[in-house]
Order: C-alpha cells, then sequence, then structure tokens
C-alpha cells in the first residue's frame, strides 16, 4: 500500500521544518504566546511563583499528550519562566547509567533538564534517575561481586521535566517522583486559530480571518499541523496567487494537501477505509490493523487515533476498533443497520484493553 509519510510522525521531520518549529515555539505563559491549556497554565503558573519565591528549584513536572500539542514548547516556557538553562535530551537517547550520570553531574543549579518520550528510558538508566530526583544524589557503584561499594556524589539541585505521549507507559515509581503533572489535549478549533494568527503574525503572512478559521478546522486539533498547514499555503498563496492568504486560497491548497473538509489526510481516510473493507467495521485488534496498514500500532495509537476518536469516527473497545457510522458516511459508504454495527463502546475504553 502506497503510503505519504505522516507530517506529525518526528522521523520525517525535515531541517527546514525543525527550524521553522524553532521560530515559532513560544517562549512565556501570557496567553498570547502560549495558546491554550488555561488550567495547566494557571496551575504552572502557582507552582513557578511559590519555587521562586523560596528560591528552590521547582518540582520534577510531567507532561502528557498527543504528539504535537505543545509538550516541548511547554519545557521551553517553564525555564524561561523560571529564568533558568534548559538542557533538552530523549529516553532513547541515553543507552547507558553513565550517560545519565554525565548529564547530571554537568547541570548547573537550577537547571531544566527536559527528557522528550521519557517513558523509553532503559531501566538501568531509571534507577539512577531515582535517588537524583528525589535527593539530588548520584549513587555509583564501584568494583563488582561482594567487593563493590556505592559512592554518593552530590548533584545541582535541577528540575526534570519529562514528556510523553501516555502517561500509562511510564514506569510507577518514575510516574510517582513526579510533583506534578500535566495532560495536554488537543485544541479546540478557536484555540488554534489563535495560533494561526500568532503565527502569521511572526512569519509576516498576510491572513483573512475566514482563512485562518479554515486552516485551525482542519488541523486536527493539534498546532503543529495548523503552523504546518499555514506555511503550505502561504507558499501555494505566494506562487499561484497575491501571496494574500485568503478563504478561497486555503481551501484550494488545503485540497491539493489531500485534507479533506473535516480535517482528515489521506491516511486517516485509509486507516477509516481498512476497518470499514478489510474488518467489516469492526471490530479489529490494534496489532492486526497495524499490519493490515503496514503501520506501527504505537504511531496508530498516538498519532491517528486521539482526533479520530475526539471527532467520533472510531471507537476503542474492549474488543478493538470499531468504525462508527459516522465514519462510514465520511467515506460515502451506507452504515450497515443497526444490529451489525457494533455498539457496545464505552466513553472510557482505554487503549490496550483489547485481546
Ligand atoms: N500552546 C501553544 N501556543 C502556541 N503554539 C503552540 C502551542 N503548542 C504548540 N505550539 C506550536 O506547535 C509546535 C509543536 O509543538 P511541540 O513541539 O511543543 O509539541 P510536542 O507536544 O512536544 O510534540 P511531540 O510529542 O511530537 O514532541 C510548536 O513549535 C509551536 O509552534
Ligand atoms: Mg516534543
Amino acid at each position: 500500500m502506497q503510503k505519504k509519510p505522516r507530517d506529525v510522525t518526528p522521523a520525517v521531520r525535515e531541517d527546514r521544518e525543525r527550524s521553522l518549529e524553532a521560530t515559532l515555539r513560544p517562549q512565556r505563559l501570557s496567553d498570547d504566546e502560549y495558546i491554550n491549556q488555561d488550567k495547566v497554565k494557571g496551575n504552572l503558573r502557582i507552582l513557578i511563583e511559590a519555587a521562586k519565591a523560596r528560591g528552590e528549584p521547582l518540582e520534577h513536572v510531567a507532561l502528557y499528550g498527543p504528539p504535537g500539542v505543545g509538550k516541548t514548547s511547554l519545557a521551553n516556557v517553564i525555564a524561561h519562566e523560571l529564568g533558568v538553562p534548559i538542557r533538552i535530551t530523549s529516553g532513547p537517547a541515553i543507552e547507558r547509567a553513565g550517560d545519565l550520570a554525565a548529564i547530571l553531574t554537568n547541570l548547573q543549579a537550577g537547571e531544566v533538564l527536559f527528557i522528550d518520550e521519557v517513558h523509553r528510558l532503559p531501566r538501568l538508566v531509571e534507577e539512577v534517575l531515582y535517588p537524583a530526583m528525589d535527593v539530588y544524589q548520584l549513587d555509583i557503584i564501584i568494583g563488582k561481586g561482594p567487593g563493590a561499594r556505592t559512592l554518593r556524589l552530590p548533584l545541582p539541585r535541577f528540575t526534570l521535566v519529562g514528556a510523553t505521549t501516555r502517561i500509562g507507559r511510564l514506569s510507577s515509581p518514575l510516574r510517582d517522583r513526579f510533583g506534578a503533572t500535566y495532560k495536554l489535549d488537543l485544541f479546540e478549533t478557536e484555540a488554534l486559530e489563535k495560533v494561526v494568527r500568532r503565527s502569521a503574525r511572526i512569519l509576516g503572512v498576510e491572513i483573512e480571518p475566514a482563512a485562518a478559521h479554515e486552516i485551525a478546522r482542519r488541523s486536527r486539533g493539534t498546532p503543529r499541523i495548523a503552523n504546518r498547514w499555514l506555511k503550505r499555503v502561504r507558499d501555494f498563496a505566494q506562487v499561484r496567487h497575491d501571496g494574500r492568504v485568503t478563504l478561497a486560497v486555503a481551501r484550494e491548497a488545503l485540497a491539493a494537501l489531500e485534507v479533506d473538509d473535516k480535517g482528515l489526510d489521506a491516511v486517516d481516510r485509509m486507516l477509516l477505509a481498512a476497518i470499514v473493507d478489510k474488518f467489516s467495521g469492526g471490530p479489529v485488534g490494534l496489532e492486526t490493523l497495524a499490519a493490515a496498514l503496514s503501520e506501527d500500532a504505537e504511531t496508530i495509537e498516538d498519532v491517528y487515533e486521539p482526533y479520530l476518536m475526539q471527532k467520533g469516527y472510531l471507537k476503542r473497545t474492549p474488543r478493538g476498533r470499531v468504525a462508527t457510522e459516522h465514519a462510514y458516511r465520511h467515506l460515502g459508504r451506507t452504515p450497515p443497520t443497526g444490529a451489525t454495527l457494533w455498539n457496545g463502546a464505552q466513553p472510557e475504553d482505554r487503549a490496550g484493553t483489547e485481546p
């Protein structure tokens, strides 16, 4: 099956896109910089204020939510608001305990250590992290066997900010060590519209309000995608038109990008069509679906499904994934009559509960 790389998959991001992301990355907690997530911001302001007043490092913070909703951005904002440097790394990049020891001993006092994909830290590395998080100490084991000794080294007091796409993947000892855990949700259209307008301002793009709304509406609730579409639409406006982003230009560009009227892209439609055509609408297990799409199960769960579920095209049930009536209609198919369409989904059904 021929498939285009998904825009939000970090592995396929080009350098150019990366530098775009850096330009657009918010620096402050203010409502016109870091948009949306008001509850999280409210809580964080208090936490930051209090830590600063006491002259202590901020407690360790865990951030979770789907890709592209602002976890890395928020880690940067936190460091910025605290007025401390930030050191950025990721779970899979820290392969051995020694790698983490090197990072920890080189931190400055108060510094933010951001570990992306923190659920992918190797077990032995995680164990080094526990005393570091608890009491800012590094335990080094010297020697082997009965003669081995543990050496304790004091570490600079730091703040760990860990990000993950799903909190359930964190081991419980690690999860318990975060003083605060915040969930970042997909954005509503109105909030995404603000992201589009802010980014247009930074990029110097002239955009009609209706066009900003259109881009926002079709960005799967994800600021990263909104920014990406804005940029593509801008290119389109420059090359094919006079550079101004009007509603008509936005619609034309998005159609060329195969983003449909509901904001689903080619991959979304392929996923729904697979459930409908190959598995009679489901339920189908995640692994089976992944194999049918030649796609990674984790990517399906983290990247594709949250939006499809939010918009009611897909349900997770204990027996697997199910395409809803809504999905049939969207694909232009006739939904099966009530009896054949599996209807037992519960809103609280969780991932990984299927057989
Ligand atoms: N609250 C926000 N306000 C304004 N822009 C935002 C916000 N959140 C995210 N963005 C924009 O979206 C882009 C992607 O966000 P970010 O890289 O922080 O997502 P992420 O959650 O870390 O994604 P991943 O899980 O893939 O690492 C940022 O460069 C920024 O421009
Ligand atoms: Mg990130």
